[in-house]
């Protein structure tokens, strides 16, 4: 398998919302030998993001946007992201949606991590309706993002059989174990 070097590695940023177990576990796979990406940034749209917390623990920056601002000024966003040749950005339980002007300037370079086997369950509380439906499979899926919500090109995807006594939590604690494996194998596909 390819080893990466440290500086030839791809600049990349983690947009967060919340927890940021995704981001803690790409942040540990971006350690490892085999991984083409260096997370250089940490991106979230509240300071209320625990997983801001990573920043210290593992000195990575970390910048708040408040993408619903009236000062938010994308462009300088845009512009500070490529000051800093990020060249990928993973949305990691990033809860905000990017306008399509951001989009197209980073095409082809933003991926996401939903916890449904797209293209079912797009949105929110999707175990709950999964459950709901009675689907035997659930699972997740690594994603390009596009535009519409939860529509881009997928990557990759995983899936895990839903018991006969799944709520709606136990079936999004074994989803995040599955998603903690699928993203690092989703980024390792992009780019070998
Ligand atoms: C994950 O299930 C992700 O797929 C979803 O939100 C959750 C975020 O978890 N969009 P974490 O913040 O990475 O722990």
């Amino acid at each position: 398998m390819k080893k990466f070097i440290g500086p030839k590695k791809i600049k990349t940023a983690v947009f967060i919302s919340g927890k940021g177990s995704n981001l803690r576990n790409l942040i540990k796979f971006s350690k490892t030998k085999i991984s083409p990406i260096s997370i250089v940034l940490i991106i979230s749209n509240t300071k209320k993001a625990k997983g801001l917390g990573y920043s210290k623990k593992y000195n990575i920056k970390k910048k708040i946007i408040d993408f619903s601002s009236k000062k938010f000024f994308e462009k300088n966003f845009i512009n500070f992201l490529n000051e800093k040749k990020i060249k990928l950005i993973c949305l990691a339980g990033f809860m905000k949606i990017l306008s399509s002007n951001f989009i197209k300037n980073f095409r082809g370079k933003i991926i996401n991590i939903h916890p449904s086997l797209l293209p079912k369950y797009k949105g929110i509380n999707t175990h709950e309706r999964v459950i709901n439906n009675n689907e035997k499979f659930s699972g997740c899926t690594v994603h390009y993002v596009s535009s519409r919500l939860d529509s881009g090109k997928i990557i990759m995807q995983k899936k895990i059989r839903i018991s006969k006594k799944e709520t709606p939590k136990s079936l999004a604690k074994k989803v995040l174990k599955i998603e903690h494996q699928l993203y690092p194998s989703a980024i390792m596909k992009i780019y070998n």
